[in-house]
């Protein structure tokens, strides 16, 4: 068997700075609470006028993460692509980047798994490198979120805390025995609604919410139970984290880099107290992006990457934990 390697990352977020204090002339909202409670002081949100949409930041972030794996995009083998904010309800963006990029007719997969997309679609990919059947993947997260929510007081426990972007990896298949060393996933769909967007659905479609004309529906936006949702990712992030350095025989201390899914500043340094870990070990950038949910680990692992915090033979650990609810980590040896 083969091991897989992540070959080149890359990232892509839009000019547009939306910062709280913006925010606070839209909601009643205001710059002290979102940094407290969050972290966040400012986040991307794409200007419809660029164009810009899931695809075509995914595909920026590609060409960014191809070039930097020494590829062209006609090395691509197949495509997998994790976003909860498509372009179109379908088909899926995948197709778009495989069209975007002009490689050849290659197979094009959509991942839909919302915070947790992106360790979901590195473990997708990291099953076919290793059976042979793909030499280079491209693994994609890329989220619009703005364009889908609600600008006004009643939307603000969600609206404040998502940004747009988009970041990329080139999965490779390796001979040597670094790599990804070992993935794992799981969900707990009893809590489906805690953090979903209900409508529209296919029990009820847009035709029948633009008849009922209801101001007070808010099922086609974003709903998350805040608390319920802080309190499962705490637990889950841990305990995840926990089974990959379990499955590998490392401890805490093994890890270089932990890289979670930038959900909320709180959550990552809850985790990070709790692990006793380091600031040097743990990467964060959510002040500057906001959550952007499958967006948010390659962003980071591409910053970090570019600052020179992941280094060749580091222990890097990626975790996260969203909407489902589903969680997942993947823990590398670069
Ligand atoms: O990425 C996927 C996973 N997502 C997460 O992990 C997110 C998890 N949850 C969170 O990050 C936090 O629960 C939030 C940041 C969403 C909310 O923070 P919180 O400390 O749990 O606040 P809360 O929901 O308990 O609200 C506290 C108060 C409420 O007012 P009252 O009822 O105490 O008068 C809210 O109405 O803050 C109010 N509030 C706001 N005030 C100003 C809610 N949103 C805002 C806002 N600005 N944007």
């Amino acid at each position: 068997m083969y091991t897989s390697r992540i070959a080149g990352l890359g990232h892509y977020v839009p000019d547009n700075v939306v910062t709280n204090e913006d925010l606070s002339k839209m909601m009643d909202t205001n710059d002290e609470w979102i940094i407290e409670r969050t972290g966040i002081k400012e986040r991307r949100w794409i200007d419809p006028k660029t164009g810009d949409s899931p695809s075509t930041m995914g595909t920026k972030a590609a060409r960014i993460a191809i070039k930097n794996a020494g590829l062209t995009p006609d090395d691509i083998d197949f495509i997998i692509f994790a976003t909860l904010s498509p372009d179109y309800y379908f088909p899926g963006p995948g197709v778009m980047v495989q069209e975007q990029l002009g490689i050849k007719e290659i197979g094009a997969l959509d991942v839909r798994n919302q915070c947790s997309g992106f360790v979901y679609s590195l473990s997708i990919a990291d099953q076919f490198i290793k059976t042979g059947m793909y030499q280079n993947i491209l693994v994609i997260g890329s989220e619009n979120h703005s364009g889908g929510l609600e600008k006004s007081t009643r939307g603000r426990g969600v609206t404040v805390i998502f940004g747009d972007g988009a970041g990329a990896a080139v999965i490779q298949r390796s001979e040597d025995s670094k790599g990804i060393l070992s993935t794992h996933l799981h969900s707990e769909g009893k809590h489906a609604e805690e953090l979903a967007l209900i409508g529209p659905n296919t029990g009820r479609w847009v035709p029948e919410i633009i008849s009922e004309d209801n101001p007070e529906d808010s099922s086609y936006y974003p709903h998350m139970n805040g608390n319920f949702v802080f309190k499962h990712a705490v637990t889950r992030f841990m305990e995840v984290i926990g089974e990959a350095l379990a499955t590998n025989n490392y401890k805490p201390e093994d890890i270089n880099l932990l890289v979670p899914h930038q959900a909320n500043l709180r959550i990552s340094q809850f985790v990070q107290a709790k692990m006793g870990l380091s600031d040097d070990q743990v990467f964060n950038n959510i002040m500057r992006y906001g959550n952007t949910t499958a967006a948010s680990i390659p962003i980071a692992m591409s910053e970090a990457w570019q600052e020179g915090k992941i280094k060749e033979g580091d222990l890097v650990c990626l975790a996260a934990f969203g909407s489902g609810f589903t969680w997942a980590s993947a823990l590398i040896r670069w």
